[in-house]
């Protein structure tokens, strides 16, 4: 399958996406959503497949929603198209991505990312949501998910200002999982999917269901969801395989059962 905005790739087990509109910065515009919702559901629905790894080119991740797209629409045609809504589609993937965030991710570029299960940082990423200077707010989830990601007082200063976040505040803060050099940012988040792709598949879904479970649950109920959780792969094959194979010294061998 190829694609007008994108360029995916399949190593082994690990989906490559990478945003390709790189005379707009990857600015996300009605395109790149159209290609991201299909690449996405390709990637959800083919077994092989068991993470993905979403990053753009060394200058920027992505430089936000596209504006020259956006300047002129009315509020009944966004409202009415319900725009930004696609990207429900890409959120409600059930298996595990990572963003690998290299330059800018701005925007809709920090929103798209903050929708990855985690953040992998090259030391030149610069996280930010400008949009008051254009006299807008966030619209993919910034606003919900920089405050989960970092707390109030960044979240409200950074929304607030428009400031950029360098890559070392990006980690100390907790928005991004790690920092690594530029140049081995691919490979790093690489090795990273491939390493999850080597889990036994049921866990691996099921880890994702539990973490995100937290950002929707009172504590009470998201502890009984995860323990739920926990009992039923009890019922799985590879639950028997990765305990025997512990107790075998061995590593486990799974079928995804
Ligand atoms: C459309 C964009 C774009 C964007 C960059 N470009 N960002 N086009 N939408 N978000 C285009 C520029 O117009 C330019 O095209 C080309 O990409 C290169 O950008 P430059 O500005 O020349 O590059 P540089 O000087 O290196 O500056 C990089 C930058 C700057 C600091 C990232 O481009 C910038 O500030 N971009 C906008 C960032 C932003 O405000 N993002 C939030 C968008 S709103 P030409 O044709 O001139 O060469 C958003 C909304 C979410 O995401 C929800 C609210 C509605």
């Amino acid at each position: 399958m190829t694609y007008e905005t994108l360029i995916v790739e399949q190593h082994d087990a690990v989906t490559l996406v990478r945003l390709n509109r790189p005379q707009a910065l990857n600015a996300l515009n009605s395109q790149v959503l159209a290609d991201l919702i299909a690449a996405f559901a390709a990637y959800d629905g083919d077994a092989s497949q068991r993470c993905l790894v979403l990053t753009g080119s060394e200058k920027a991740f992505a430089a936000g929603a596209d504006i020259k797209e956006m300047s002129d629409q009315s509020f009944a045609e966004m409202y009415g198209a319900n725009f930004f809504g696609g990207y429900d589609r890409v959120t409600a993937t059930r298996k595990p991505f990572i963003a690998a965030v290299s330059g800018f991710a701005l925007g809709g570029g920090c929103e798209l990312a903050m929708m990855a299960d985690f953040i992998i940082a090259s030391d030149t990423a610069k996280f930010g949501q400008p949009e008051i200077k254009l006299a807008v707010t966030p619209g993919m989830g910034g606003s919900q998910r920089l405050v989960r990601a970092i707390g109030k007082a960044k979240a409200m200063e950074m929304c607030l200002t428009g400031r950029m976040m360098d890559a070392a505040e990006a980690e100390r803060s907790g928005l991004v999982a790690r920092v690594v050099p530029a140049a081995e940012l691919v490979d790093e988040a690489m090795k990273t999917a491939k390493a999850i792709a080597g889990m036994a598949p049921l866990a691996v879904l099921a880890v994702k269901e539990q973490v995100e479970a937290a950002f929707e649950m009172t504590l009470s109920a998201g502890i009984r969801f995860e323990r739920r959780l926990f009992h039923g792969l009890f019922g799985s094959a590879d639950q028997k395989e990765g305990m025997a194979a512990f107790v075998a010294k061995r590593p486990g061998v799974w079928t995804g059962t």
